[in-house]
């Protein structure tokens, strides 16, 4: 049992029971929400894990309209389902701010896929003397959207 739990093995409940379940792996390609309402479509991701994507955040502290906003990453391609990853988002066409984001993906006892995030927004200021108040830092938990709720 302590293999099978190293190695990621699970076993299905009920009449399954006895039927080992590997967890699939993680691939971050498609539509993603997070707690603040926020969703984001990573793209295809290739063969060395670099992903571009759209993030059409749900929140600002500009005043301008939110818009949607590119995003370039990359990701472990690690054969289990708790691979590390890392994106960056530019907001140009609403802020001059620019977040990082940094995760891992896990799979929840529901069997559903949960990115656990840790993100630094730096704001664009006037000079030296506000660069100590320019960078905000949170913590997001994304889950994958279901795909009549893409877009
Ligand atoms: C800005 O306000 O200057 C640009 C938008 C920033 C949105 C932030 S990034 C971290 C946090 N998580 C989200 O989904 N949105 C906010």
């Amino acid at each position: 049992m302590k293999e099978e739990k190293e190695a990621n093995i699970k076993r299905w409940p009920g009449s399954m029971k006895n039927q080992p379940m590997r967890s699939s792996k993680c691939n971050l390609a498609g539509w993603w929400k997070n707690d603040l309402g926020s969703k984001m479509q990573v793209f295809n991701v290739d063969n060395k894990g670099d992903f571009s994507g759209m993030y059409h955040t749900a929140v600002s502290s500009t005043q301008k309209p939110i818009k949607p906003s590119p995003l370039r990453g990359s990701q472990h391609l690690d054969g289990d389902d708790k691979c590390t990853f890392g994106f960056v988002v530019n907001w140009k066409s609403f802020s001059d701010s620019t977040a990082v984001f940094v995760g891992q993906c896990f799979t929840d006892d529901k069997e559903r896929e949960v990115l656990q995030t840790a993100w630094l927004l730096r704001e664009k200021v006037d000079n030296l003397d506000n660069d100590w108040k320019a960078t905000r830092s949170g913590h997001n938990v994304f889950t994958r959207v279901n795909p009549d709720e893409e877009g």
